[in-house]
């Protein structure tokens, strides 16, 4: 089975959740940003995986993104990561494929609004299939790390995964 894991990350709590759920699908499984992600790379892929970050109540938009590449926030521990383009680009750009397709987040545990039911009908409307309900990944501050136990979470829904598409 071929499964990518493709991911929009600014801060890298996205990119860590996506490493883990490919570890969790098997060795057969590789976690991609969405400049990795080539067409050439989905084409013949059984699984992706897509996630991206929740915010201001959404999958990231392109003025979010600009806004956040100059906001210069004191309290951000790093400027944001804009070298690999937002997940709703590349799931614009995606080509129809007929693999499974399941989505995720990352966001506060109290927030309205979230990012994994966009990917998802971007996936659908590529022609994948959904293989499972999204899935919602817990920060604990708003640049993050992760809450405890998130990573081991994600492996487990790998496995998950890995068991629903074989
Ligand atoms: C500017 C900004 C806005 C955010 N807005 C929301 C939000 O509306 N809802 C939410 O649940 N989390 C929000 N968050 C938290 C992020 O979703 C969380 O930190 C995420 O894991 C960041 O992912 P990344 O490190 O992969 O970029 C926000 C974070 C930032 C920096």
């Amino acid at each position: 089975m071929k499964a990518i894991v493709v991911y929009e990350s600014l801060w890298g709590n996205t990119a860590a959740i996506a490493r883990a759920i490919a570890e969790g699908i098997g060795p057969e499984a590789r976690a991609l940003s969405t400049a990795e992600a080539t067409a050439a790379v989905t084409a013949d892929a059984d699984l992706i995986v897509a996630g991206a970050p929740v915010m201001a109540f959404r999958l990231p938009t392109d003025k979010i993104r600009n806004t956040l590449a100059i906001s210069n926030d004191k309290k951000a521990p790093t400027p944001p990561n804009l070298s690999h383009p937002s997940m709703r680009t590349w799931l614009a750009g995606l080509p129809r494929g007929k693999g499974k397709a399941a989505a995720f987040e990352t966001r506060f545990k109290w927030s309205p609004g979230g990012a994994a039911g966009s990917i998802m009908r971007g996936l659908k409307r590529a022609g994948y299939s959904k293989a499972a309900k999204p899935q919602k990944f817990l920060v604990k501050g708003t640049y993050g790390p992760m809450k405890d136990g998130e990573l081991e979470r994600a492996r487990a829904w790998g496995g998950e995964l890995e068991r629903l598409v074989k």
